[in-house]
């Protein structure tokens, strides 16, 4: 297996939530809870299974001491995790802006902390789109109403044709979920670009222009891959429900960052050992009962 081009992830964890208020009115949204662990968990497990060591998080002023108490300085998963405030939501692509000393002349993954993925084809989905050295990469669902979403229009071949923001008349129902895959261009174009309408530096516009450029890779999900959106109150109770159901028939956990550490060697069994004493309760005495070599 060839190598991975991506070290660099950027969790970006700010956000108003305001169609969760008033449940994110005194927490960030990243921290409410996905039926047994803090939401952050959820994206944070992508990017260590996609073989991320270093990583950024970037949120609000005020909850940036939540998230270090949370997640610390990530030795004790074997990675790096420093953190950059966003002092007010300008956009996605404003990441990729403070990010930039972060990223320096690397790769870079870019994973919005509200989006949950899993399902027994990710890791490899994840380390195909690792070994692509050039353009960008993103991940299409294909979902009931694409007009709440970044939406892409694929030709036969599988090739992006058109990439739109929240259009009135979607051309696809395949929304761009929130995980991206750059090439380091990812920094010059964002920082080209311009507020859009809405005000904001949209991540739609860095893609387009990895289109314009014909180096935007689209890798569809299919349903062996679930990605679930939290921004609501019924997709935040979904996602509870659907990881509840997973993992009551997995027998298992999705999206643990403490297994997936250890299941990747970043730490041994002794330092597992360690964080299941330091969690009291189911989830503690789940790591306590991981199989350990
Ligand atoms: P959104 O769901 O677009 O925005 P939000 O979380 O503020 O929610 P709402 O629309 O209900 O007000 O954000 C998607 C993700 O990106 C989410 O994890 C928050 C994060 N985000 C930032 O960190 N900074 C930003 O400038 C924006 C727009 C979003």
């Amino acid at each position: 297996m060839s190598a991975s081009y991506f070290q660099k992830g950027i969790l970006l964890a700010g956000g108003l939530g305001t169609r969760l208020d008033p449940t994110t009115r005194a927490v960030n949204k990243q921290l409410l809870p996905v039926y047994d662990k803090p939401l952050v968990y959820y994206p944070l497990s992508t990017l260590l299974l996609a073989g991320i060591r270093d990583v950024l998080l970037i949120s609000a002023p005020g909850d940036v001491p939540s998230f270090e108490r949370l997640l610390g300085d990530g030795s004790q998963l074997g990675i790096s995790i420093r953190y950059a405030v966003q002092d007010r939501p300008r956009g996605l692509a404003e990441a990729l802006l403070i990010g930039r000393d972060f990223v320096g002349p690397e790769h870079v993954a870019l994973a919005l902390g509200d989006n949950v993925f899993f399902g027994p084809a990710w890791h490899e989905v994840l380390a195909r789109s690792c070994r692509r050295e050039h353009g960008a990469t993103v991940f299409a669902y294909r979902v009931a109403e694409p007009s709440h979403y970044g939406v892409v229009e694929l030709d036969g071949g599988g090739r992006p044709v058109s990439i739109e923001e929240k259009p009135a008349g979607p051309k696809s129902d395949l929304a761009v979920t929130g995980l991206y895959f750059y090439d380091n261009r990812a920094l010059e174009i964002a920082a080209g670009l311009q507020p859009s309408a809405r005000g904001e530096l949209e991540i739609t516009d860095v893609n387009r222009g990895y289109l314009a450029e014909g180096m935007l890779h689209v890798e569809p999900l299919a349903g062996d891959v679930t990605w679930l959106d939290t921004g609501t109150h019924d997709a935040l109770w979904q996602a509870s429900n659907l990881v509840q159901a997973a993992q009551a028939r997995l027998g298992g956990k999705v999206c643990c960052p403490e297994e997936i550490a250890y299941a990747q060697g970043l730490i041994d069994a002794a330092q597992l050992e360690r964080l299941a004493a330091n969690s009291p309760g189911e989830y503690g005495q789940y790591l306590q009962r991981l199989p350990k070599d």
